[in-house]
């Protein structure tokens, strides 16, 4: 089988870590993005996954070339000229996905977590027999996204409506979809929206259908998100895999930190902390609901939360960083300053403290 990832965009929402790679790439749980979705879709005998793709081919593919041998599975690009929106890459890569197997190919928004329950989605999508299915979940706020209203009995998609301005339900689009390769005669090579034009079609014709996501799900493209996103995830975890979790008298609830990562005496870790690559905790930190990223620096009683470090960042003794404040790739916050919710640009030294949220270039 085949899968298309969207990695289109340029992940504004998720600035300033956005700056530094493309926003697949950005660390979740100490792994790019990307990686957990194609980790998940070997796993389910996917033997090659395109990346569409509209800027900066070189930097992923460089990236993944090392995972192409690691995980046994082809990843290829197909680069747009143009944005193509969410349908229009489709069309592009129309031979790679049509390989004349007949087989259903996968494609995902770059964006999402979850616990990628795609053997489900296989199961499901071969019970109904249209031409096209799409995972759906639960939120509390559905004009985000796109929604998704469903026929109880048969699950049979009755409205697509994206990002809708007055309340049609509560199950949205969860930007997973596994669709027949008749699909893609549904597709011309131009900028297309598969929410807005390809979904609402297909459902007119009875063929859309739509399958209830089981367990959590997040759109982490922007920090908040991002940060649910990380409790869901470890939750998940402490499910599936606690063993994957770090545990002692330092720790609290949930927490993830890679073997190669030092934490020094009398810290004090979690709940819902992910602690990168190489990453230095000196003795005496506190961490909370952030994330620290792959070779950043937590001097001696540091307190972080609700914060994500970027790569190679560090943080001064007895600075205290918290409220959404998002440190870029090589950050350097000095000692005993305080930021509140500060955004700041790659390459920065931060001198004086930050006393509300705002965007520091
Ligand atoms: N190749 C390519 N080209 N990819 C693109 C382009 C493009 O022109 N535009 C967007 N993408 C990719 C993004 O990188 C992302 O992976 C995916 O398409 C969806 O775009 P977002 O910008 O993240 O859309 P959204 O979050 O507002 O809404 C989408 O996702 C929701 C779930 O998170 C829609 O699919 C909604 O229906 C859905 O509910
Ligand atoms: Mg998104």
């Amino acid at each position: 089988m085949k899968a298309l990832i969207l990695v289109g965009g340029f992940g504004t929402r998720l600035r300033p870590l956005t700056l530094s790679v493309p926003k697949p790439l950005v660390d979740f749980g100490n792994k790019p993005m990307i990686l957990h979705q194609i980790e998940a879709l070997k796993e389910v005998g996917v033997t090659e996954v395109v990346l569409a793709i509209n800027y900066q081919p070189e930097v992923m593919l460089n990236f993944l070339k090392d995972f192409e041998s690691k995980l046994g599975i082809k990843i290829t690009c197909s680069q747009e000229t143009e944005p193509l929106g969410t349908a229009g890459p489709l069309a592009l890569a129309r031979d790679k996905l049509a390989d004349g197997s007949g087989d259903p190919f996968f494609v995902l928004n770059s964006d999402v977590i979850s616990e990628y329950p795609f053997a489900e989605l296989i199961q499901f999508h071969k019970s109904h027999g249209g031409e096209a299915t799409i995972m759906v979940t639960k939120v509390d706020e559905p004009s985000k996204y796109g929604v998704v209203v469903m026929e109880e009995e048969t699950d049979k998609v009755e409205r697509f409506v994206e990002k809708p301005k007055v309340f049609v339900g509560n199950k949205i689009n969860a930007g997973i979809y596994l669709l027949n390769p008749s699909v893609l005669d549904r597709i011309e090579l131009k900028p297309t929206s598969i929410e807005k034009e390809v979904f609402p079609r297909i459902a007119a014709d009875n063929g859309l259908f739509a399958m209830v996501l089981p367990g959590f799900w997040m759109d982490i493209g922007q920090p908040r998100d991002y940060i649910t996103g990380l409790r869901l995830y470890l939750d998940s975890l402490r499910k599936k895999a606690p063993a994957n979790l770090a545990s002692g008298a330092h720790v609290l609830g949930n927490v993830l930190v890679h073997e190669t990562a030092v934490i020094g005496e009398g810290c004090l870790i979690g709940p819902d902390v992910a602690v990168g690559p190489g990453c230095v905790v000196e003795a005496g930190v506190r961490l909370s609901r952030c994330t620290v990223m792959r070779g950043a620096r937590v001097k001696k009683h540091a307190c972080i939360s609700s914060s994500i470090i970027g790569w190679h960042s560090t943080v001064g003794m007895w600075a205290r960083v918290e409220n959404m404040t998002i440190l870029g790739e090589d950050v350097h916050v000095c000692d005993e300053v305080y930021s509140n919710g500060g955004v700041v640009l790659p390459h920065k030294e931060i001198k004086s403290s930050i006393l509300k949220p705002e965007i520091v270039m």
